[in-house]
């Protein structure tokens, strides 16, 4: 009998920057849900992959001097791109779309063209407020406070001739679809699509540009390419060989569950449902809204410099560690405050201290006892009672929430267990056991206890830490047993199981001195904050610059610029000099008067709104993120006016 089939997908990354912290928890937490799926038995499709087209990629590849193809080729396949990042995540995908990809491309312009055909896409002119980072346009009365709904950054107007999908002709059947409950996921998002966006009206979409050409044709009508959007969307059908040859399972796997960041519900819960409806295709099983995780409650930005590395994380903790943290830390619907700190204690109270040493504790034991292979002989005692109940229970526990993609609530439970075991070892004291040869059976069954709860608590944490759950399944020689099937019994290794202590596998972490190792390396990839050094100039060429001590005589703001201000210098020479410089931005002209500044004085002079600067004052600047710092150069008052700097 053919096994049934699962099919499970993260959206589709952008590849205008590396990837982050952020989009890791997505794909891990989608990752865990497609082992455990497998666990279970079912014939799995796992699909994540890069959404490539849109203005803002053309305008990255256009200011880093490439073309879109090769500026997002370097993102998604180059070294310690995406592609790399999911393999060094230990990511179970089946397939990976790129939107480029030629097939991907085919299929859409079929689509397109259907829903055209269909009269569910027509020609019109679309003018509205557009964020270019979101690539989406907005009605005035969906701002806030003026900007975009989604990014908070700033909007303009566009006025474009367009195509648009009749998205208000589904209003009704989206709704109707959303008020099952079933189909997006948690339940407070329903209201918020419902309320926010389905409530006001849903107007047209357009899905169609002209003012770029980064995007996939409409073939039938040069000059337009189809809106972002309607192109990352359907690759979930697509890449399944909907509408083109390169593939033949979409009849097999679609319809998908689609796990998603809570920004894109919207696209997922109302235009991408619409859009189905129209194709007259089976709706998605469900779509799941996951929160973010944030830094200090906000976004993560690279303007605010707290974007958090995840290639730097996993490499200091470990892959394993670091997809438990994720997970096991921040409820998979609600956001999530990061911090190295939390990441360290995770580490070192779930898995060096509880999981770990479970591990080591019970083989060390079982070798030091008992050379490694336990005895067959047996005796039961009432204190395991609570300790073979709950082996037999968890996965049940377990299985419920994982269905609920309540992963966090999943791993609670598998913990219970272990914290109980480790409990269990405390009750027995099998130190004490062993000093009796003739409690030696009564050892056994404590230790043998204490391997079936390690089998069906590594078992189920497979889906979290897939490696290292293989090396501590081979060390209790748990390989082979663990299974679904075998999940919920007791009694499945063999009586006499042989294991072997092996490498200690969530090593203890030294807070204070990882958070500095942390700092240290955060520095070390951002690279040099200042620009290199300029080549080399002879000290007869420097000589040829006239630096000289200045006194400010007066200061004033020139009329009509922002930027400027006047000064009049006394330079030594008797006569005053007249400067203008652009700094009004860092100074007001009365903290100036009477200061004692520095000037080059051989430079031609030069009109500036009109007003002639003969020379120009020195300032210590530096530019981050935009964000312009400067110093004027001043001397101690004491010196003189007209003395040279050498
Ligand atoms: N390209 C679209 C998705 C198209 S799917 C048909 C997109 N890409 S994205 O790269 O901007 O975001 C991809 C996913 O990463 C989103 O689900 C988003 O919520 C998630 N995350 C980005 N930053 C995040 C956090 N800080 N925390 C958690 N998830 C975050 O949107």
């Amino acid at each position: 009998m053919s096994k049934e089939t699962f099919y499970i997908t993260t959206p589709i990354y952008y590849p205008s920057d590396k990837l982050h912290i952020g989009h890791t928890y997505c794909t891990v937490a989608t990752d865990a849900i497609a082992r455990y799926k497998r666990l279970c038995g079912y014939d799995v499709m796992f699909l994540t992959g890069t959404d490539e087209h849109g203005q803002k990629i053309e305008e990255k590849a256009k200011a880093a001097g490439v073309t879109p193809q090769e500026f997002v080729d370097k993102i998604v396949t180059g070294e310690n791109g995406i592609t790399d990042l999911w393999k060094l995540m230990n990511i179970s995908n089946d397939r990976f779309i790129r939107t480029t990809d030629d097939y991907h491309v085919e299929s859409i312009q079929r689509i397109f063209k259907k829903m055209y055909d269909k009269g569910d896409i027509y020609k019109g002119a679309y003018q509205g407020m557009y964020c270019t980072p979101c690539e989406s346009f907005w009605t005035e009365s969906q701002l806030v406070d003026g900007k975009c709904p989604d990014c908070g950054r700033e909007v303009h107007y566009a006025e474009e001739e367009a195509y648009f999908f009749k998205l208000s002709k589904y209003a009704k059947p989206v709704q109707d679809l959303l008020e099952t409950g079933e189909f997006l996921q948690p339940a407070s998002r329903v209201n918020e699509m419902i309320n926010n966006f389905i409530k006001p009206g849903l107007e047209d979409l357009c899905v169609s540009r002209t003012s770029f050409s980064w995007g996939i044709p409409v073939d039938f009508d040069p000059g337009h390419v189809v809106y972002v959007w309607v192109d990352a969307l359907f690759n979930y059908c697509t890449a399944m060989g909907y509408l083109n040859d390169k593939y033949d399972d979409f009849e097999k796997y679609w319809p998908a569950h689609h796990i998603v960041g809570k920004e894109i519900v919207r696209f997922h819960s109302i235009i991408w449902p619409a859009m189905l409806m129209s194709m007259e295709l089976p709706l998605p099983k469900k779509v799941y809204g996951h929160g973010w995780l944030v830094i200090d409650g906000g976004k993560m930005s690279k303007s605010k410099g707290n974007v958090v590395d995840p290639y730097l994380l996993a490499d200091m903790f470990g892959v394993d560690a670091l997809r438990f943290f994720l997970l096991r830390t921040f409820p998979f619907g609600s956001d999530g405050n990061f911090s190295n700190e939390l990441l360290i204690n995770t580490i070192n109270v779930d898995l060096a201290n509880d999981l770990g040493n479970l591990v080591s504790r019970t083989t060390a034991m079982v070798e030091k006892y008992f050379g490694g292979t336990l005895i067959a002989e047996r005796e039961a005692d009432a204190i395991d009672d609570e300790l073979l109940g709950m082996i037999k229970s968890v996965s049940a526990k377990y299985a419920e929430q994982m269905e609920k993609f309540q992963l966090h609530l999943a791993l609670e439970e598998v913990f219970k267990l272990i914290q109980r075991a480790n409990k269990y070892i405390d009750e027995t004291a099998p130190w004490v056991l062993a000093k009796d040869e003739a409690k030696k059976p009564r050892l056994a069954s404590v230790m043998y206890n204490l391997l079936e709860a390690l089998r069906v608590s590594l078992t189920l944490l497979k889906p979290f830490i897939p490696a290292s759950c293989d090396k501590a399944l081979e060390q209790i020689g748990g390989t082979e047993a663990a299974t679904w099937e075998n999940v919920s019994l007791y009694g499945v290794l063999p009586e006499t199981v042989s294991v072997h202590k092996g490498e200690t596998l969530f090593p203890r972490v030294d807070m204070a001195k990882a958070l500095e190792e942390l700092e240290a390396a955060k520095k070390k990839a951002e690279g040099p904050k200042f620009p290199p050094v300029l080549p080399n100039v002879t000290i007869d060429e420097f000589a040829k610059c006239d630096m000289r001590v200045c006194k400010v005589i007066s200061c004033e703001a020139v009329k009509k610029s922002e930027k400027l201000l006047k000064f009049q210098l006394d330079d030594g020479s008797g006569t005053p000099r007249q400067i203008l410089s652009g700094i009004h931005k860092f100074y007001e002209p009365e903290q100036l008067v009477g200061k004692t500044v520095v000037a080059i004085l051989n430079l031609p002079s030069r009109k500036m709104m009109g007003q002639e600067s003969n020379g120009m004052l020195l300032s210590a600047v530096h530019e981050e993120n935009g964000k312009e710092e400067l110093h004027l150069l001043m001397l101690d008052d004491s010196v003189p006016a007209g003395f040279q700097l050498c």
